[in-house]
């Protein structure tokens, strides 16, 4: 099949990546000239793991194309993925303005029977404002008689494990009210069908709304262990324990329950804020998702006054940071729990020093006086305190004797608790970290 997907971001990429993988043609476009260009060269424009071997192998085969010629690709395809940002407004709403420009673009250009495909997470009744502009821009160009399908196929990748998770979906959710392009997005997700990967069929709405749902579900998970961790704190309990036995209750599960400095990233944040303020427009109160929002900023809070608590205040102090992306193997920085512990400790007074392994360049865009350093030693070197923010696995495996001997006072504040507090008691550490 042709496919076109607008938007080659975190998703768009690997959508079409792997959507060529399957044999398709497909063609990513962005606006993005210096991406597209670099694209063509085989330049991955971020750090994703695995994405740069299917890109190369797709690109070679003539199967992946890139275009910064959104008309064009829309009418050589026959099926239109959108994968454009859907960012927080102010008030909380979705920025829709992204989607709408490639609506009304598409109308524009109509040429044949395609299917518009909305990847992005948009709100409830976005598919519905979709179909609109596409025909408002459609009678504007003359073209009434061109028929066109609208559906909705929200994407669940992580970033970190986006290839392995488009490959090997828990489930693939489909909303269309319509049976042909129910029968083209069957096809086309044929290949995973083999592995027996549910394909969820729903009215376009149940698809837009199941997509919030899953990430406020998850989003309430983490916030719950963090409530619960700052409570074990208190009471002298270990969380890990706690997390651990409700795990082994298969009606709760083991995942998302690891507790932090709150979930950050470019999902949970806008999705539940949006989902929050959407609800509203429909006249229903959403109250534990809001709940949720307000607890997590003041996890992220709650991280800097600990961090202060250990360095006796924060003014004049240099506090080293490691870590700056939202999670591992991604350098996506965007509501990056670090970045947001980071400027919370410069209003605090403090100077600082840190370091990640891959989102050292997207956080220069984020931070400001702030030293960028090689790595986690050059970070110790003369600090009051050692603040880990994100677990990548080359902090778990750091000369900790030498970090010691680096630092201004042998303080570890561990906000994912990758260490044990009695090694590092044995070494001499005071550490302190999250709900133990
Ligand atoms: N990143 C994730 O892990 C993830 C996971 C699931 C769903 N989503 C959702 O997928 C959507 C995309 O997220 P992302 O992280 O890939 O965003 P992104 O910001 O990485 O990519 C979006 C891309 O769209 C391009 N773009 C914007 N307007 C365009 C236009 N008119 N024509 C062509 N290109 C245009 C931008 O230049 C950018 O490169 C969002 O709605 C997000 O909520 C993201």
């Amino acid at each position: 099949m042709r496919l076109a997907v607008i938007g080659t971001g975190y998703v768009g990429l690997v959508t079409g990546a792997c959507f060529a993988e399957f044999g398709n043609e497909v063609v990513c476009v962005d606006l993005d000239r210096d991406k597209i260009m670099g694209l063509r060269r085989g330049q991955i424009p971020f750090f994703e793991p695995g994405l740069e071997e299917v890109v190369l192998r797709n690109l070679r085969s003539g199967r992946l194309s890139f275009s910064t010629d959104t008309q064009e690709a829309v009418t050589r395809s026959s099926v239109i993925f959108l994968a454009v940002q859907t960012p927080s407004r102010p008030d909380g709403l979705t920025d829709l303005s992204f989607v709408e420009q490639v609506a009304r673009t598409i109308g524009s250009c109509l040429n044949g029977y395609k299917v518009l495909v909305t990847k992005s997470t948009v709100p409830v009744k976005t598919a519905e404002e979709l179909r609109k502009r596409v025909e408002e821009a459609r009678s504007a160009a003359g073209l009434d008689q061109v028929d066109f399908s609208v559906a909705s196929n929200p994407e669940f990748l992580r970033e970190g494990s986006a290839v392995e998770d488009f490959m090997r979906p828990d489930r693939i959710v489909v909303g269309t009210d319509d049976d042909a392009a129910a029968a083209i997005l069957r096809e086309l997700y044929a290949p995973l069908s083999l592995t027996r990967v549910p394909f969820v069929q729903t009215s376009i709405e149940t698809a837009e709304l199941i997509k919030y749902a899953s990430n406020a579900f998850l989003a309430t998970k983490i916030t719950f262990i963090n409530e619960i961790a700052n409570l074990c704190e208190q009471v002298g309990a270990d969380v890990h324990d706690v997390s651990r036995a409700m795990g082994l209750d298969g009606r709760i599960g083991p995942k998302f329950l690891h507790p932090g400095a709150g979930y950050g990233g470019s999902c949970f944040p806008k999705d539940t804020e949006s989902l929050v303020a959407f609800s509203r427009e429909f006249g229903v109160e959403q109250r534990i998702v809001a709940a949720v929002c307000e607890a997590n900023r003041a996890q992220r809070e709650r991280a800097v006054e600990k961090i202060a608590g250990m360095t006796d205040g924060l003014e004049g102090r240099t506090i080293g940071v490691l870590g700056l992306s939202y999670k591992p193997n991604t350098d996506d920085v965007r509501e990056s729990p670090s970045i947001h512990v980071i400027r919370g400790l410069q209003q605090g007074g403090a100077r600082i020093r840190c370091f990640d392994p891959q989102a050292l360049e997207n956080a220069r865009t984020e931070l400001s006086d702030v030293h960028f350093c090689r790595d986690a030693y050059e970070v110790a070197e003369n600090a009051s305190a050692l603040v880990l923010a994100t677990e990548w696995n080359e902090f778990r495996a750091l000369d900790l004797g030498r970090i010691k001997k680096l630092l201004a006072e042998p303080v570890i504040v561990d906000l994912r608790n990758i260490y044990e507090p009695s090694e590092m008691a044995r070494l001499g550490f005071r550490y302190v970290g999250v709900g133990r």
